[in-house]
């Protein structure tokens, strides 16, 4: 059975598409099941917003066939490791756990490497140039996950 990995971020429509379309292009799809969802039900059913699109078209990832849906208690029991993008997030994902077990599931995203900030910014009201910089952040940190996964 695959391992399955959950990004989570607020809108499910900037951050956590690159993060799904990221982390798939570093596991082999035959042992690995990335997804990602939001906390917030604003834009359910759309596709990841354009400058995510454009800034993982540029580097060879294309997320353009995702549709954006909410993250639910049952993704607890549905997936192995669930990434959340910032505290807000993580916040909002470990209330809804019914556990230990389910809360221990939920990490911060940026945990997994050594860097000052410990947030992927929400980069809604910024330029393309912040989607630039939270591709950058997100890709650093699947490669990090995806070396200790293949381990
Ligand atoms: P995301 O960014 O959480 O990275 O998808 C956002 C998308 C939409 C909104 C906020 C953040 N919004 O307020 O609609």
């Amino acid at each position: 059975m695959a391992v399955k990995i959950l990004m989570v971020c607020l809108g499910n429509i900037c951050r956590s598409p690159l993060a799904e379309g990221i982390l798939q292009t570093k596991l082999d799809p035959k042992v690995f099941f990335v997804d990602s969802a939001g906390t917030a039900d604003y834009h359910l059913g759309k596709k990841p917003d354009y400058r995510s699109i454009e800034v993982a078209r540029k580097h060879g990832i294309d997320i353009a066939r995702q549709r954006c849906r909410q993250f639910s208690a049952h993704d607890f029991n549905d997936f192995d490791y669930i990434f959340t993008m910032d505290k807000s997030n993580y916040r909002n994902v470990i209330s809804l756990g019914q556990n230990e077990n389910e809360v221990n599931k939920v990490k911060l995203l940026l945990n997994e490497i050594e860097l000052d900030i410990k947030e992927v910014p929400d980069p809604y009201y910024d330029t393309q140039n912040g989607f630039e910089h939270v591709f950058q952040l997100i890709d650093k940190a699947c490669e990090v996950i995806a070396v200790n996964l293949n381990d």
